[in-house]
């Protein structure tokens, strides 16, 4: 790094951040708000630094356009708004306030509720068009309703305080959650069904995964109560919003308040916006000037601090470790890291406990940020908070997963493995890998069954009651539907017995396959693995 920096702003950040940016005598600030992508990736090439908030996109074309660019810091939590696989291959440091705002978001949603309670919007639209329609609005108190919340992170966690104050009693769900840490934030966990059919007032506070993409959708509508009230200030596409409608226009929902939607912003002409029962607010969950200067200030200290010292706070896609040490550790870190990932797919119930067992030459390591990189690897596709090394292990304690480590010098079958060991109440999965001549990862064991394949990309699994014809007939599944297979790995626990069947396949299987498969008499389950 050289002794002064380049920092481009690009979208509007509080003045204090701004303030912070200019005390440093290294840094060069320039300000260019409201660029598109191209504009961009045209002026980007000069830069160290890249902040933003929610509007910038910074698209694989900025990235790669991007070649002085040393970090990319985001006031505010999602970073859904930078192509961070494109920044991470570039070795781009991405930073962000993951809890900057968050009182204030759940401030919001709060207000949201009370109004969508109040029909505060409808009741002073109409005073003001000189109405005075007492009896039109009607509304409901929300102290002894149940309140469900749907993701109990940061901003979930503090909506149900906030709840709580109000005399409400708060139910959640959350995959990743234990009951007692739940029970600590005075939220009784249940499952998301019973939450469907228990609250009067649903908020959800998850990221925009596969997973929660249409969580809330007609199936789940139908399992709730009539006159239930809905709230999302999380991000657009969580709640169904052509399910929301329909459920709106029957009756089932009493009223929605959104502060977020699928395309931003919404079509003037856009269906939920025509119901006298929704309150739509244009994204302003973290919109108040305590939380602006807080993830403002927040990001330009850290920008500021790695550029000037090196030092790394809050980073999305890096560990906190120094290149040398990452040279040793680096392909422990990435087995953990998929081991994690794997385990995260196996398990149907939260995890209550991990164990570590470091095997062979593998005990000699440092355990601390390859068990990071583990709960990393099984919390991520969980979370909107973009996890490293760093934040993992304390949002697993956080969340009261225990977490166990054991050594053993002994070698076996490999001259260091890695066995990992996740406890549910739904029962115990475990997976195991190797780094051979301290650069190649292996698969080599998943829940008991012996396998040797290369943690990359995707995986069919089957189980499968082992007898002849069935490796046949799934290769002519696959092949009629298009899909290659590079690879084939067996385990059986004895002749004629179960057996596990992991084919390496160049692309995703579709569920329509998946379910085909399944129709196979020798096959008990089917599931698509991506590592
Ligand atoms: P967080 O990572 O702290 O919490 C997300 C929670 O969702 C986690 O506890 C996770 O376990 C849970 N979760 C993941 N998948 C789930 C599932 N399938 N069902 C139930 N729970 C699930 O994130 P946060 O900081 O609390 O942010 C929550 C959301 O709010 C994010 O989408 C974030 O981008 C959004 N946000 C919006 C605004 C706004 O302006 N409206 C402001 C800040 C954050
Ligand atoms: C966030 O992710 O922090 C929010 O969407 C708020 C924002 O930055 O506008």
């Amino acid at each position: 790094m050289g002794d002064t920096f380049r920092v481009l702003l690009s979208d509007s950040l509080a003045p204090q951040g701004i303030e912070v940016l200019k005390r440093f005598p290294q840094l060069h600030l320039d300000i260019k708000i409201g660029l598109k992508p191209a504009e961009l990736a045209a002026i980007i090439a000069p830069y160290e630094a890249l902040l933003i908030r929610s509007t910038t996109r910074v698209t694989r074309e900025v990235i790669d356009a991007a070649t002085s660019l040393k970090v990319i810091g985001r006031a505010g939590v999602g970073v859904d708004n930078v192509d961070l696989e494109a920044a991470t291959r570039r070795g781009i440091v991405v930073m962000n306030s993951p809890t900057g705002n968050s009182i204030t978001t759940a401030e919001h949603a709060i207000s949201m509720m009370m109004a969508l309670a109040r029909h505060i919007p409808a009741a002073n639209a109409a005073l003001r068009a000189g109405k005075w329609e007492r009896g039109k609005f009607t509304g409901a108190e929300v102290c002894n309703k149940t309140l469900g919340v749907v993701g109990l992170g940061n901003i979930g966690r503090i909506v149900a305080d906030r709840a709580l104050g109000l005399k409400m009693k708060v139910i959640g769900y959350d995959p990743i959650l234990t009951s007692e840490a739940a029970a600590r934030a005075g939220v009784e966990l249940v499952a998301l069904d019973e939450l469907f059919q228990r609250a009067d007032f649903i908020t959800v506070h998850t990221p925009l995964t596969h997973d929660t993409a249409s969580l809330i959708g007609a199936t789940a509508f139908a399992k709730m109560k009539k006159g239930v009230r809905i709230i999302n200030c999380a991000r657009g596409g969580i709640v169904d919003e052509t399910a929301l409608a329909e459920a709106l226009a029957s009756g089932k929902v009493a009223g929605a308040a959104l502060d977020v939607f699928v395309e931003e912003p919404p079509p003037v002409d856009h269906p939920l916006l025509k119901f006298d029962n929704v309150i739509a607010t244009p994204h302003l969950g973290a919109a108040t000037d305590e939380a602006q200067v807080q993830v403002s200030v927040d990001i330009a200290n850290q920008v500021a601090e790695f550029l000037i010292e090196g030092t790394i706070r809050s980073a999305v896609n890096i560990p906190a470790l120094s290149p040398k040490e990452l040279e040793v550790l680096g392909p422990h870190l990435t087995l953990g890291e998929k081991l994690g990932r794997l385990a995260a797919q196996l398990i149907t119930d939260s995890p209550t406990e991990l164990t570590l067992a470091f095997g062979g030459e593998a005990a000699n390591l440092k355990p601390d940020a390859i068990t990071a990189a583990v709960l990393k690897g099984l919390m991520s596709g969980f979370l909107a908070e973009d996890l490293n090394y760093v934040n993992a292990p304390f949002i697993a304690r956080e969340r009261g997963i225990n977490v166990t480590e054991s050594r053993s010098r002994e070698i076996t079958d490999y001259v260091n493995t890695l066995t990992l060991t996740v406890r549910t109440r739904a029962g115990d999965h475990e997976v195991a890998g190797a780094v051979l001549g301290n650069r190649a990862l292996r698969l080599t064991r998943i829940d008991g069954y012996h396998v040797e394949a290369v943690p990359e990309g995707y995986f069919l699994m089957l189980h499968n009651r082992d007898v002849p014809g069935v490796v046949g007939a799934v290769g002519t599944m696959l092949g009629q539907a298009g899909i290659n297979i590079g690879g084939l790995e067996l385990g059986r626990d004895r002749v004629g017995g179960t057996a596990l069947s992991i084919f390496e396949v160049d692309e995703p299987v579709p569920d329509s396959v998946l379910d085909k498969l399944k129709t196979l008499p020798a096959i008990t389950a089917a599931s698509l693995l991506k590592l």
